[in-house]
């Protein structure tokens, strides 16, 4: 661009506009072009204040840190003491999210499950039902109980080590599912009792639900149906969670497992992901309260999941009052989705690595979220069942490397007082002190 115009005048830098960025333009293009919104997998992209606003103080003078080698620091949780004969114990805190079968392949349900099986800790099912793949390779399988119905089958309610009824996801509070026809192969629609190639929309409720007291009594019919064998989750996304929790354990839940918006979603529609329910850090306090004022904190277990990548954010979740975490998005990356590998293949399909969402098509280079017959055959489910166990054993690892430096011995005895924020908005979103001061906004005065 010339720096001056004809009579010598200077021009002034051209400025992009913040409202109206070149993202924005681009969906505005899209949308002008196509008449239809814009459906993606993933979760929010948007940057919301996240665990990485927080920060461990770690041991000083009066803090004692444990010695890495020869003291011990526990990582074991048992989900669902409240009323299951059978409550569930894994050997980490860090479980594996709900993932419908058809948004991901038979092998990949097969790879999470030999990989959390192989570290000693949970799968769940989702919305399409259980696969033989998930239930044979998954030592404790969570067995989803959706609005939806899909794939509802009352044996595999049997077969479950426990029952979760999922109220709201975190990616899309209030809104249903959504799996479009290219992904309904001849299997996916017979487990779903629908038609091949069709798109389907999952139900947003449950169909024989007006309110809380509907929970109460699908709790006690879920429990007599098991025998009050297996725990009971309740699935909530992270919109009213100081109330949702205390329904929730009013209700009977054995566990609440709470879902923030950077939680992933298999297809939703992209404004719902990015303009519904509230953080994962802004939600867990309140949960924790609630379920604190109900005598009840840590005899329900609270589940916190959305946007977990690392050990650190794990610690953050438990020393905020979590019991343990689920993650979904950073599975699938374990497993080798978005691999740089296949970055001629993401261009191709109009993406690149690290950005590609279009899990809804069924066109996955990597062979996880597709049904497609030949780009499932490039995925190993025993390969990628190692890279999930190692992955969350490094995460375990690195969660107990902080506990240890916090003097902790055991994840749970990770606390808020452990904790400082970066920001005023993660200072008062999570209860902690802003960093350099003891000002908790909204809760001390400075
Ligand atoms: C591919 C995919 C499929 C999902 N399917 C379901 C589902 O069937 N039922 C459900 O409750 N949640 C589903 N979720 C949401 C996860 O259970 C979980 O709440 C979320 O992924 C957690 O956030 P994270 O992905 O940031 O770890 C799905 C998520 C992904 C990524």
């Amino acid at each position: 661009m010339k720096s001056h115009d004809k009579n010598g005048n200077p021009h002034t830098t051209p400025r992009q506009s913040a409202t109206f960025t070149n993202d924005i333009n681009s969906d505005i293009r899209r949308a002008a072009a196509t008449g239809i919104y814009d459906i993606r997998g993933g979760g929010a992209k948007r940057k919301v204040p996240h665990f990485d606003d927080l920060l461990f103080l770690g041991a000083s003078m009066s803090r004692y840190p444990l010695e890495g080698y020869r003291e011990k620091c526990g990582t074991d949780v048992t989900l669902g003491t409240r009323f299951a004969k059978n409550p569930i114990e894994l050997e980490t805190p860090i479980t594996i999210a709900g993932m419908s079968f058809g948004a991901l392949s038979g092998p990949a349900k097969e790879a999470l499950g030999r990989g959390a099986s192989a570290a000693g800790t949970s799968t769940t099912t989702g919305d399409g039902g259980m696969t033989p793949e998930e239930r044979g390779h998954s030592d404790k399988l969570v067995y989803q109980y959706l609005p939806s119905r899909y794939g509802m089958n009352p044996d595999d309610l049997r077969k479950a080590d426990a029952i979760e009824i999922v109220v709201g996801q975190g990616a899309k509070p209030g809104g249903g599912g959504m799996l479009l026809g290219q992904k309904i192969s001849d299997r996916v629609a017979q487990m779903r009792n629908l038609p091949k190639g069709i798109d389907q929309r999952s139900a947003c409720r449950h169909p024989d639900w007006t309110g809380p007291d509907d929970l109460e009594i699908k709790i006690l019919e879920l429990r007599e149906i098991t025998n009050w064998q297996v725990p009971i989750y309740v699935k909530v996304a992270g919109a009213r969670p100081y109330y949702d929790t205390t329904l929730a354990v009013k209700a009977g839940a054995d566990v609440v497992v709470l879902d923030g918006m950077q939680g992933g979603t298999a297809a939703t529609q992209d404004v719902f992901i990015e303009h519904v329910g509230q953080p994962t850090l802004a939600i867990v306090r309140s949960a924790v309260e609630a379920l604190q004022e109900l005598g009840m904190h840590r005899k329900v277990q609270l589940v916190l999941s959305g946007g977990i990548r690392s050990g650190a954010d794990v610690a953050k979740a438990m020393a905020l009052g979590a019991d343990a975490v689920a993650i979904g998005t950073a599975a699938l990356i374990a497993l080798g989705d978005n691999d740089p590998k296949w970055e001629q293949e993401y261009n191709d399909l109009g993406s690149t690595t690290g950005a590609y969402d279009d899990w809804h098509e069924g066109q996955d280079p990597a062979g996880i979220t597709t049904q497609d017959p030949d780009l499932m055959k490039r995925f190993d489910p025993v390969e990628g069942g190692r890279r999930l166990r190692n992955y969350l054993k490094v995460m375990t690892l690195e969660a107990q490397t902080i506990a240890r430096a916090c003097g902790k011995n055991h994840l749970h005895n990770l606390e808020p007082e452990d904790l400082v924020a970066l920001t005023v908005e993660s200072a008062a979103m999570a209860g902690v002190p802003l960093s350099g001061t003891n000002w908790i906004p909204g809760q001390t005065k400075y």
